[in-house]
């Protein structure tokens, strides 16, 4: 990018003054659990909300408040296709081989997060929570000399989460235990404060306490959430601090949750592009990933889905049953309704569908247009050049200004190869032709309508490819008095 003039990189100061000494922070995102209770072959943190796994929303967030370098995911279960999945982050991964609860998941990274003064733990099936949030647990755990600060939610239904167990008066930031759904009793049970399994320890203290905790309860794990009962009978002081938004707590245990946590991911997209000037028609009926960027003045129409990477222009109108995947279009572009795009680029301007099928790689100019059923792979379609109706084109370079009539069929396939068809600027290529690659139409050529082509065609030349017609006079009549006669 330019630089301003007169800005320079670096502000050398002759008398720098020495770094000052800082809370190194690590993040802990746990993703080591099955996930049962979805009954599903895949792990969990790899199941999709909103457009991408559910971990790889908790590691965007974490980013937000660290480094890649300091978060630590911890893995188990699949752990090398988790691995693998979010290679590309950049973070570090903690094997815990055997998963015998959040607390032996802590015991297992003892190493990698030892020298860290604060470690932020979040749960990698919790994919709404919010960077704000989380440095507010992070300062609030600061500022309280806590040991251990865990942030705290009330829930209309708090069924099957740990219910926080506050120390003395109520209203006091102080907690003595979080109790777990099964080892709960019927009073505490009616607490509505959960914990949302974000947390801030002191490093140090964790480490030198957390062989206390014991499978003494129902499910024969290390629990975490015991950390907090375990620090109060050392007297150390263990805060809760609780979100203003419920919302961005919940979990992904079950696959209705998972769906409600999707739809709200997804109206949140909705109401950021709102914000951002996108007008969009019933949003509660298109699917637009959370990646997804769209230039103001657009309009999107109900039942669009836009996925993956995908980048839309200022001013285009995207019409209904459109499906976008990993494409980018410009500025001014009309999808008209049924359009199926992946993998694509498409100029400023330019008019697709209704029921286009531009596969992976294809490059549309601008101004050009793909009408109906014209169906296109790894094609780069000049500016201004036009494929209205029921035409296939794949691997094909074509120039601008180019006119290809309907019924046209680039004969990319022999069986064993594919090959490249090139169709030079201001081409005309007659309906119905077949243009057996490879094959190039020079600049200017005319290719007559219902040609097979399968020779070169020099600039400005025509070519016929096709049986010439021959007439017999008065032989429809002839036959039918013969039958006549019968
Ligand atoms: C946990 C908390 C509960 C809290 C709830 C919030 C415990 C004991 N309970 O319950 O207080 O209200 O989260 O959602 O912590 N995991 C590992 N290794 C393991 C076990 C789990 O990495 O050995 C991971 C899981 O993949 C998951 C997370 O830790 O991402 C939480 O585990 P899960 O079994 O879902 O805990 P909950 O029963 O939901
Ligand atoms: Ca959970």
């Amino acid at each position: 990018m330019a630089k301003a003039p007169g800005t320079k990189t670096k502000s050398k100061s002759s008398q720098s003054v020495p770094p000052r000494p800082r809370t190194a922070i690590a993040v802990v995102i746990m993703a080591a659990g099955k996930g049962t209770r979805l009954k599903s072959k895949h792990p969990k943190v790899l199941h999709e909300v909103g457009g991408k796994p559910i971990l790889a929303h908790v590691i965007a967030t974490a980013e937000k408040v660290v480094p890649a370098r300091d978060v630590f995911v911890i893995i188990g279960h699949e752990a090398e296709r988790v691995r693998e999945a979010m290679r590309t982050t950049g973070v570090n991964f903690v094997l815990q081989a055997e998963q015998r609860g959040t607390g032996h998941a802590l015991m297992v990274a003892r190493e990698a997060l030892s020298g860290y003064d604060q470690i932020i733990v979040l749960y990698g099936d919790a994919p709404l929570i919010t960077a704000e949030t989380i440095r507010r647990v992070s300062e609030f755990h600061a500022a309280q000399k806590a040991t251990m600060t865990l942030l705290s939610a009330d829930l209309e239904n708090p069924y099957g989460y740990g219910r926080v167990i506050r120390k003395g008066a109520r209203g006091s930031a102080e907690v003595q235990a979080i109790v777990e759904e099964k080892s709960a009793t019927a009073q505490q049970k009616k607490n509505r404060e959960i914990n949302s399994g974000v947390y801030a320890f002191d490093g140090p203290a964790l480490y030198q306490n957390i062989d206390r905790l014991s499978t003494a309860n129902p499910h024969g794990e290390y629990y975490l959430t015991d950390m907090a009962a375990v620090f109060h009978r050392a007297h150390k002081k263990v805060v809760a601090i609780k979100t203003a938004d419920a919302g961005e707590v919940l979990g992904t245990n079950t696959r209705a949750e998972m769906m409600m946590l999707d739809a709200r991911l997804r109206l949140a997209k909705c109401r950021e592009l709102l914000e951002q000037g996108v007008t969009i028609f019933y949003p509660h009926t298109c699917v637009i990933d959370s990646d997804v960027e769209v230039g103001a003045d657009t309009i999107i129409e109900p039942f669009v889905q836009l996925l993956g990477k995908t980048k839309v222009g200022a001013d285009c109108r995207i019409r209904s049953y459109s499906v976008i995947g990993n494409s980018i279009l410009g500025d001014g572009v009309t999808v008209r309704p049924g359009t199926i795009m992946e993998d694509s680029r498409i100029g400023a301007g330019a008019v697709l569908g209704p029921y286009s099928h531009l596969r992976p790689g294809s490059e549309v100019g601008e101004g050009a247009h793909v009408g109906n059923f014209v169906e296109t792979k790894k094609i780069k379609l000049g500016k201004g050049s036009k494929a209205n109706h029921l035409t296939y084109l794949g691997d094909a370079e074509i120039g601008e200004g180019v006119n290809i009539g309907a019924g046209t069929i680039t004969c990319n396939y022999d069986g064993v190869n594919k090959h490249q068809t090139v169709i030079e600027d201001g081409v005309f290529v007659g309906s119905d032709s077949t243009l057996v690659a490879p094959v190039k139409i020079g600049r200017g050529a005319y290719i007559a309508a219902a040609s097979c082509i399968t020779e070169d065609v020099p600039a400005d030349a025509l070519a016929f490819g096709r049986a010439r017609q021959s007439v017999k006079e008065g032989w429809a009549r002839q036959q039918r008095e013969k039958r006549k006669q019968r």
